[in-house]
């Protein structure tokens, strides 16, 4: 790194250098329809160059001048040269004719230049879209540890939006009121550069104060901006824990934490209300104060004979002038913000995505499905000082049922979640069939296998497409014994839709047990080589227990199993039983082997299940 870039760094600048070159990344996104979009600009320096022009004939009206003397006269000589001749045309006549064929112009040329706008920006958009969510979804899951779901959901909603209104509608705006202003002061000097200058003198001051209140009015925005999504993280997080908000009565305490949270989106918004007020004011009394004094002084040079009699459009054109600098330096602050906000999506597409084939058809990686772990070591990537699995070592033999226990945090599932690759260890690693697991496609590998999650979350949509999950092509018989299998289709079948049943947003409208076998149905229905089991620490009642063991029994027959165990009945049949503690591996044997041995963890651990059972 530089010493600039450390510089630049330390001094914290809202824009870093780095971070505007990483903004103007968004315009690949516009590459494809360059032409188009240069000809959207295109149009827009025509439509400021007639808005101009048409200012000027406006002010002809208004003071009846010569049109020879006007400001695009060539122009408007050109356009009046196609109104015919025989015309018993008067001199006003004439005008109001030019400037009815020129405001028709300008408002066609608008049309076009928003279409066209629009349709370069929306399809831009869409790829960005997709672009930002193929790269969150691709992430590996430490990504999703560290963030929250609902400001990674704001990136594509929000900010997108915000960024497709910025080049839409403050990209535009900018281009033209620049025109405006350049031809606008080209304009004014060919009138009388005197008044010019004086109205130069004047304008600059105001300007240059009206973008300091600017930049302060933003960082209030940018502020009530983070309030609101700081608030709407509080919405997310006690809609999504409503059982925990509901099971604890803290409705009262949830309203007082958001109450909180909008009771300042209001303190600060009010606050910029102020500033912006202020704005306001100063622009009305220094603004519209210059103005009069122009006039005042447009009028004494006019007296003296030194202005030809053109006072109304030069005022006209000053105040469009004067208008698009205000405009300007109000989009500013739009744009700055927008910058911000473009850097933060595109520092998610700079995020190093998981090393999945990209192509949409998989192929599973074929497996006997021998698993060997060795001598693993790993910690978290956000908790480097805790070793959660220190120097693990077993092998699963090709068809063996392996079933794991250990208490609670001993690091059961954090296995699990490594022999599917979400994580990598720091040390050791994990054989497929002898094979290292870097060896194969990220997603041919995890195709090979099917996880039954601790905590089942299941979609929005029916029980159906739940079930499908494990294979989209799966024909709806397939997916009937998969349900049969999973001793899930007596009780899809006792509701009145059947498998149509909608299962409410993250399967609520269904008990533990019945997602848990639906989940199973899912793996059933993808055929894996291994399963990875990790059951519910939730106690099912004795009736559900069984139906979910048998489920799981079809399963896992002749099937590569490791099964997370809580309940006995699972380990009982396993060919293996490994007990974990802090991390390692204390035991491995039979359910008998183990049972033997007077002081062994095992035994503890059954016992203590035992008398869990007898009190339940
Ligand atoms: N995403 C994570 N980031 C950081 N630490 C984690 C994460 N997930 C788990 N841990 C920590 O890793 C340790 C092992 O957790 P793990 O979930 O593997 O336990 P477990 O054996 O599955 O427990 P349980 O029987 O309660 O499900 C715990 O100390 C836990 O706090
Ligand atoms: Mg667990």
């Amino acid at each position: 790194m530089s010493t600039t870039d450390a510089q630049e760094q330390s001094n914290k600048p809202k824009i870093t250098k780095e971070g505007f070159r990483r903004a103007i990344g968004v315009f690949k996104y516009l590459a494809p329809y360059k032409f188009l979009f240069i000809f959207g600009l295109l149009l827009i320096v025509i439509s400021g160059l007639l808005m101009i022009v048409i200012t000027a004939i406006l002010g002809q009206l208004a003071g009846a001048e010569t049109m020879a003397n006007m400001p695009g006269s060539s122009l408007t000589a050109i356009v009046g040269s196609y109104l015919p001749d025989s015309l018993p045309l008067q001199s006003t006549g004439k005008i109001l004719g030019i400037l009815g064929i020129l405001l028709i112009v300008q408002g066609v040329f608008s049309f076009i230049r928003v279409y066209i706008f629009s349709y370069v920006i929306e399809n831009a958009m869409e790829a960005l879209r997709r672009d930002v969510y193929r790269r969150i979804i691709s992430m590996p899951m430490q990504f999703f540890n560290e963030r929250r779901v609902g400001d990674l959901s704001s990136r594509l909603s929000s900010d997108i939006t915000t960024i497709q209104e910025t080049l839409n509608i403050t990209l535009a705006e900018f281009v033209r009121q620049t025109v405006i202003i350049v031809v606008g002061l080209v304009a004014l000097v060919s009138f009388s550069y005197k008044l010019t200058l004086m109205m130069l003198a004047t304008l600059p001051v105001i300007v240059i104060i009206m973008v300091l209140f600017g930049r302060y009015i933003r960082k209030l925005g940018k502020l009530t901006q983070d309030k609101v999504a700081e608030s709407s993280v509080i919405v997310n997080e006690s809609l999504t824990g409503i059982v925990n908000v509901k099971s604890f009565a803290n409705e009262a305490y949830e309203v007082m934490r958001y109450g909180i949270g909008i009771k300042t989106i209001k303190q600060v918004a009010l606050k910029s209300a102020i500033w912006r007020g202020m704005f306001g004011t100063f622009i009305i009394i220094f603004l519209f104060g210059a103005l009069g004094a122009i006039m005042g002084y447009g009028a004494y040079l006019r007296s003296i004979g030194e202005l030809p009699q053109l006072l109304v459009s030069f005022v006209l054109i000053t105040g469009l002038v004067a208008g698009s600098i205000g405009g300007l330096a109000a989009q500013m602050g739009t744009i700055q913000r927008s910058v911000g906000i473009i850097e933060g999506v595109m520092d998610i597409l700079a995020g190093q995505p998981e090393k999945l084939t990209t192509d949409q058809k998989v192929v599973p990686a074929t497996l006997r499905g021998a698993v060997r772990f060795d001598q693993l070591h790993f910690h978290y990537p956000s908790r480097p000082d805790i070793e959660v699995l220190k120097g693990l070592s077993f092998v699963i033999e090709p068809g063996q049922q392996v079933a794991l226990v250990g208490a609670s945090g001993s690091g059961k599932s954090t296995l699990a979640a490594l022999l599917l690759q979400f994580y990598l260890p720091q040390k050791g690693r994990i054989l497929f069939d002898d094979k290292d697991a870097t060896s194969f496609p990220l997603d041919a590998l995890r195709s090979a296998m099917a996880y039954v999650p601790q905590e089942v979350i299941l979609f929005g949509g029916s029980i159906r497409d739940n079930i499908a999950y494990g294979n989209p092509l799966a024909s709806d018989t397939e997916i009937e014994d998969a349900a049969r299998k999973a001793n899930a289709l007596n009780f899809i079948q006792s509701f009145p839709e059947g498998m149509h049943t909608l299962v409410g947003e993250r399967g609520i409208q269904l008990s533990g047990g019945q997602r848990q076998r639906i989940a199973i149905a899912r793996a059933v229905l993808r055929n894996p080589a291994i399963l990875i089991l990790d059951e519910a620490t939730s106690s099912l009642d004795n009736e559900s227990e069984k139906l979910v063991q048998q489920a799981l029994d079809e399963l896992m027959k002749e099937r590569t199993s490791l099964v997370i165990a809580h309940r006995l009945s699972t380990i009982r049949n396993a060919h293996k039983i490994v007990v974990l503690q802090e991390g390692q591996i204390v035991d491995a044997g039979t359910h008998d082997e183990l049972l033997n041995k007077t002081d062994g963890l095992y035994r503890k651990l059954i016992e203590l299940s035992r008398s869990q059972e007898m009190h339940a």
